[in-house]
């Protein structure tokens, strides 16, 4: 598989394709200034980003709608070359929600479709609102749901998953890797016990063999074995830096050596959720 900064959709078995690198937009709502996301997804797509993941739940779609549509004003790009990804968040899973929940999404947006709908988590909560429900003790209110849906997965070089990625290759399902440079800091969601992925000895010494940062080292890696990355940043020299991985590759024994690294480290575990009947990760994949 050939990809370049220009060209680097890959096929999906429904006969459409997905560019192999996304913009991830989650940012923190209270503490990001309002217009970053809007100007990060402009300076994205300038830069050659055709994939934008995004969600009702980060609370700035209508900033990623208004880029993308001043975007197609400029004559930069037309509807049909972004791949829009959106959310159904946990409070929406009800069959009857989800219609409607995908409805205000568009309305945000102000775009006629999105190109991917997916399950943001596979454990329901309490319908309404409120993203994050809980009664008047802080207990966390959960709810029942049934649930046949796909799931994004993380994955980066602490976090392989080679049996996914052999069970999907086998029946030509692409994964989304989500979280692929190890996500942020933040110990309100994130397992900070794990060590950093970016600070890695090992991919910031082959980093330096390619001139390259660990960030776009690790990115390569995934999009090298057909794994579509989208890497969060709203940071002008990030989002260059995360594009510029079409310019080189590993060799096989790299491969394996990156894949070596892998420690079973999960960033995302959710534990705050784990005693929720659908938690999925007791489950091996
Ligand atoms: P920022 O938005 O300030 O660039 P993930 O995509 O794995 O969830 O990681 C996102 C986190 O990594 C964000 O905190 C983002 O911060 C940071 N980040 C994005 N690109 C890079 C990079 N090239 N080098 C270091 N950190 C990065």
């Amino acid at each position: 598989m050939h990809l370049s900064s220009v060209n680097h959709c890959i096929p999906l078995s429904d006969g459409n394709s997905i560019p192999i690198i996304g913009l991830g937009t989650y940012s923190e709502p209270a503490s990001t200034p309002k217009g970053t996301c809007a100007t990060s997804v402009k300076i994205a797509i300038d830069m050659g980003y055709r994939h934008i993941d995004g969600a009702y739940l980060y609370q700035n779609e209508h900033e990623v709608g208004e880029a993308i549509r001043e975007k197609i004003a400029q004559g930069k790009v037309r509807r049909e070359d972004i791949f829009y990804c959106g959310k159904l968040w946990a409070t929406h899973l009800d069959p009857e929600r989800v219609r409607p929940a995908l409805e205000r999404t568009l309305k945000n947006l102000q775009l006629d479709y999105v190109d991917l709908y997916i399950i943001e988590i596979p454990m329901a909560l309490k319908p309404g609102d409120d993203f994050y429900p809980k009664d008047e003790n802080g207990k966390w209110l959960y709810h029942k749901s049934n649930l046949c849906a796909t799931w994004e997965v993380e994955c980066h070089p602490y976090f392989t998953q080679p049996k996914l990625l052999k069970f999907c290759q086998k029946h030509d399902i692409v994964i989304v890797a989500y979280s692929p440079l190890g996500t942020c800091r933040d110990p309100s969601w994130v397992n900070v016990s794990a060590p950093p992925l970016l600070k890695d000895p090992f991919l910031n010494a082959l980093g330096k063999k390619y001139n390259k940062t660990a960030a776009q080292i690790v990115l390569r890696f995934n999009i090298q074995r057909g794994v579509v990355v989208i890497p969060k940043s709203f940071n002008p020299e990030r989002i260059k830096e995360n594009f510029q991985i079409f310019d080189f590759s590993f060799t096989e024994e790299e491969m394996k050596d990156i894949e070596a690294l892998n420690k079973n480290i999960r960033y995302v575990e959710l534990l705050m959720w784990r005693d929720h009947p659908e938690y999925p990760f007791h489950d091996e994949y």
